[in-house]
């Protein structure tokens, strides 16, 4: 038997976006916010560098509006992007008024800026480096004393219910949420007058990822399964710098080292990137990634070298402690050499179809932060426009929820029904499949791509989608049935997008379409028309 909950709001995710939406909406509504795992887990607890912003009296709207666009290849949406763009400096604000730590310089002094690829003024706003930290932790502990909000950690929810999934007649909207209890395996029904995804992006598609075991697309999914268009899906980001050692998987070396002065070598010490961009290391990431990717398979080589260590010992112990740290734990010290970097996927730029209320195609349905397309990245994420997008659109979700909450009729969510499957017996086609997977994705779908590769890709996908259909039809739902069900459903959407889109553009670079091709326009997939 599924228990069952009621609250007005049923958030899905824990981040800098499911965070936000919770705490503008708790003074006058009951709130549900369910996490897979610990409730801090989650891309946002590892962000780095910062958030941009325009917060200095040199920097202007126009300057942070047209990086964005530049970054984005011209494929963002002009309106999305000056709407985050104009309320950047507010959401600072009231990520200082939650009482987020940022870097000063002195006691009482300014707001330090950092600078990342891309950003023609210093605008990102940090917490040293280990700004994400800083946010979850704020967050996290207002959330917890706000009587309004209940957490449910352990949480992995399956699908989102509709009206029109339960067969009741009049327009389409979501009512609810079934979820996976990890504790006891019961299938457990969230109601709610609002539902919204806030489950991050879905870079664990790829083998090599900077990103947390949540990142398995599951908001976007979810979504897709319920009826919503999604966009962009063929632009997912790699990040240039990942720390090289097997040791560490993958750990992000911060952009805003190549801010403050680092420099990409090849293993003979020769800097490389003024070869591809005038802007060398501080050219967008697409092109800086593309570039190492080049040299490393040009030379045969597993890594590049990231060297700050002309910088003085003090300053790069001050800006990056936690990056400092973690290197000298795997016996690399940055004050001293050169550091080993790969590319690895970090930013999902597409997703769910939003408005810019974060509204998606079924009513009562939002989505926010990276499990959302609201058209701000285009081809391309400028650096640390991410968080920033989290706090603006689920501040905008809020306003749209609190204007739009007249009471509708409650409606019954049936019992999760199981009387039709087991068991699993072999757990094993779950991690084959798993491995297999995320490895064709990296290999044929990564950071470069032709048409022959897209479509190897797109035969194995649609042979594991008809193989992880059967299994879960057949057997009792995991937490890896259900994100292995999720990622291939995303890898899918991956390759169609890619497939569809002939030119090359920001994070989409094909061998077969090298160049772009103008006009161009967004990668819309509806899933009433899915082949
Ligand atoms: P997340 O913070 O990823 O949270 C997702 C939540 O959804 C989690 O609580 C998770 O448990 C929950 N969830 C997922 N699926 C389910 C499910 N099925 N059921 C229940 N719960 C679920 N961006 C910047 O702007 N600046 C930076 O400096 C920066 N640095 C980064 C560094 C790293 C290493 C990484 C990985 C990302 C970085 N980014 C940065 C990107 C940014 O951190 C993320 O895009 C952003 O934090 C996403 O926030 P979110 O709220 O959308 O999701
Ligand atoms: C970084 O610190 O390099 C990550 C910034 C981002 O992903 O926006």
């Amino acid at each position: 038997m599924s228990r069952h909950y009621q609250h007005d709001i049923v958030i899905i995710g824990a981040g800098a976006a499911g965070l936000t939406l919770a705490l503008e909406l708790a003074d006058k509504h009951s709130v549900a916010i369910l996490t897979k795992t610990d409730i801090r887990e989650g891309s946002t607890l590892y962000a780095q560098g910062g958030v941009a912003a325009v917060l200095s009296d040199t920097d202007t709207i126009d300057s942070h509006i047209n990086d964005t666009i530049d970054a984005g290849v011209e494929l963002g949406d002009p309106e999305a992007i000056r709407f985050t763009v104009e309320h950047s400096k507010e959401s600072i604000d009231w990520l200082v008024d939650q009482g987020v730590p940022f870097t000063r310089y002195g006691e009482g002094e300014e707001y330090h800026l950092t600078k990342e690829g891309g950003h023609s003024h210093r605008r990102i706003i940090h917490s040293a480096d280990a700004t994400g930290l800083a946010i979850s932790k704020t967050l996290i502990k207002n959330a917890t004393d706000h009587p309004n909000i209940d957490f449910y950690p352990d949480r992995v929810a399956v699908d989102i219910v509709t009206t029109k999934k339960l067969g009741l007649s009049g327009k389409n909207r979501a009512v609810g949420v079934y979820a996976l209890n990890q504790e006891d395996d019961v299938i457990e029904a969230f109601h709610g007058q609002f539902i919204s995804l806030a489950c991050g992006g879905s870079s664990k598609v790829y083998l090599y990822t900077s990103n947390p075991d949540t990142a398995s697309g599951d908001g976007i999914a979810m979504a897709w399964r319920a009826g919503c268009r999604v966009g962009n899906m063929e632009f997912n980001q790699f990040h240039p710098t990942c720390l090289y050692d097997a040791k560490a998987k993958t750990f992000l070396i911060s952009e805003a080292v190549r801010g403050e002065g680092g420099k990409l070598l090849l293993p003979d010490g020769t800097r490389f990137m003024s070869k591809f961009d005038p802007r060398a290391e501080l050219a967008p990431r697409d092109i800086v990634a593309r570039a190492i990717d080049h040299e490393m398979k040009r030379l045969g080589i597993n890594h590049v070298l990231l060297d700050i260590s002309h910088k003085d010992e003090d300053f790069i112990k001050e800006h990056f402690p936690t990056i400092y740290k973690r290197c000298l734990e795997y016996g690399h010290d940055m004050t001293k050499g050169p550091i080993p970097v790969v590319p690895a996927a970090h930013y999902t730029c597409g997703g769910v179809v939003v408005d810019k209320h974060s509204a998606t195609d079924i009513d009562n349905l939002y989505a926010i932060g990276e499990t959302a397309y609201t058209g701000l990245h285009g081809a391309n994420r400028l650096a640390s426009n991410s968080l920033l997008e989290c706090i603006v659109f689920a501040r905008s979700a809020a306003n749209h929820i609190a204007k739009h909450d007249n009471k509708h009729e409650t409606v019954t969510i049936p019992d999760w029904d199981e009387s039709k499957v087991t068991n699993s017996d072999e757990d094993v086609v779950i991690t084959h499949n798993w491995q297999e997977l995320r490895r064709f994705m990296w290999d044929y779908v990564g950071i470069v791509r032709t048409d022959k590769r897209l479509l190897r890709a797109k035969h194995r996908v649609d042979l594991l989608l008809s193989e992880i259909q059967e299994f879960y039809a057949n057997y009792k739902v995991s937490n890896d049935l259900l994100e292995l069900r999720n990622l291939a459903m995303v890898a899918d959407l991956i390759i169609r997008s890619a497939m569809s889109r002939k030119e090359s553009r920001g994070l989409h670079f094909t061998l077969d379409y090298p160049n772009k091709q103008e006009p161009s326009s967004p990668t819309i997939l509806s899933p009433n028309k899915a082949s």
